[in-house]
């Protein structure tokens, strides 16, 4: 099956391996180029962020048709950008899932037909292992490790053994820690995506002096973040002429909940690395947070640039790479898988 991978770059008599990357799980449509796993070439994203801005959340419909229009000029742009043609590129690797199926299928669809005409290999990967591999695009990995996922449907707690092996140590019960962020900016009558929104007005709190509580799900490694949404309802009903505070409050608690997980679990697996990643990873007080523990603790942190934590398709190429080394190519019969558990 390696093979078949290499298919293509012998014809083209060796070089690096170019993995075309393919997201559109969500609101962003997105390809890259990236060579050998690690080296971006080309990246290129389109956002229908602003469209959903106005319904308070994205409304999968219109995700849809955005990926649809938006896809062929992203795939132009990193081509553009890269001064490479189709017949350049080794493999095509797609986020096959989780995420909105109709968002998904754009993506998926595109990727398979592109592989059979160009007659190179496709894998599909899941979108919160790439989100992972963003780390890939900073420096070679480093295992033993701690994952932390943090994104707007997820929260994982990992222990990352190796390429593509990890146990999940940890998981939300309820809200993912984007989606308090996202619930409590709408709460605060603020913008979506509300990760953004809550940093900013949190970053404007003069007295910081609000608090929320923290869920105490006593020895387990999961979190729960649904009592911190409907604690944000309350304290606004008290507070509703600041709302900075409450948003201080908030991205307080979440931060202090992530960091208690890390640190437990570092008692129990003493690792020396700790990898960040998924759209709340761009959160600064986080950053700094994660970043104090590892002074604290002697470890190692990494998070991907802030571009590079939100979704996009350096991360998908990256992961691909590996996942193409492993064999398992995309069969022209698979389709999006809406959920999809990690591992
Ligand atoms: O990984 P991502 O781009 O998409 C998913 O796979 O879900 O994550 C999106 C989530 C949203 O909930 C968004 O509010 C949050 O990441 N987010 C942030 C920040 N930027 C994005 N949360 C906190 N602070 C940020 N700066
Ligand atoms: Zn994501």
């Amino acid at each position: 099956m390696i093979a078949e991978l290499h298919k293509k770059k012998h014809r083209r008599q060796g070089g690096p391996t170019r993995i075309l990357g393919i997201e559109s799980s969500c609101d962003e449509t997105a390809a890259a180029i990236v060579e050998d796993g690690r080296h971006l070439i080309a990246t290129s994203l389109s956002s229908s962020q602003q469209i959903h801005a106005q319904y308070g959340g994205v409304v999968p419909e219109v995700a849809a048709r955005e990926h649809a229009m938006a896809i062929l000029p992203v795939v132009e742009s990193v081509l553009r950008q890269s001064s490479l043609a189709l017949d350049d590129v080794d493999g095509i690797a797609v986020t096959q899932g989780p995420g909105l199926l109709g968002a998904l299928l754009v993506g998926v669809t595109f990727a398979k037909t592109l592989g059979m005409a160009l007659d190179i290999p496709v894998v599909g990967v899941h979108h919160l292992e790439a989100h992972l591999y963003a780390n890939a695009l900073e420096e070679a990995l480093e295992f033993p490790a701690l994952g932390l996922l943090v994104s707007g449907g997820h929260t994982s707690l990992l222990l990352w053994h190796d390429y593509l092996h990890w146990d999940v140590l940890g998981e939300t019960r309820d809200d993912a820690a984007g989606e308090a962020f996202d619930k409590g900016s709408r709460i605060l009558g603020a913008a979506y995506p509300g990760g953004p929104e809550i940093e900013r007005l949190a970053r404007q709190a003069r007295h910081r002096s609000l608090r929320l509580p923290i869920a105490d799900l006593g020895d387990t490694l999961d979190f729960s973040f649904s009592g911190v949404k409907t604690a944000t309802k309350s304290l606004w009903e008290i507070h509703s002429d600041e709302a900075e505070e409450v948003a201080y409050a908030l991205q307080q608690a979440v931060v202090k909940a992530l960091v208690k997980n890390l640190e437990r679990a570092l008692d129990s697996y003493p690792v020396r690395h700790i990898y960040l990643a998924g759209g709340v990873s761009a959160n600064q007080a986080l950053r700094d947070s994660v970043r104090h523990l590892g002074e604290k603790r002697n470890i190692k942190i990494h998070i991907p640039r802030i571009e590079y934590c939100t979704d996009n398709a350096a991360m998908v190429a990256a992961i691909g790479y590996h996942r193409m080394r492993e064999g398992k190519f995309l069969d022209i019969f698979e389709g999006p898988v809406a959920t999809l558990p990690l591992g």
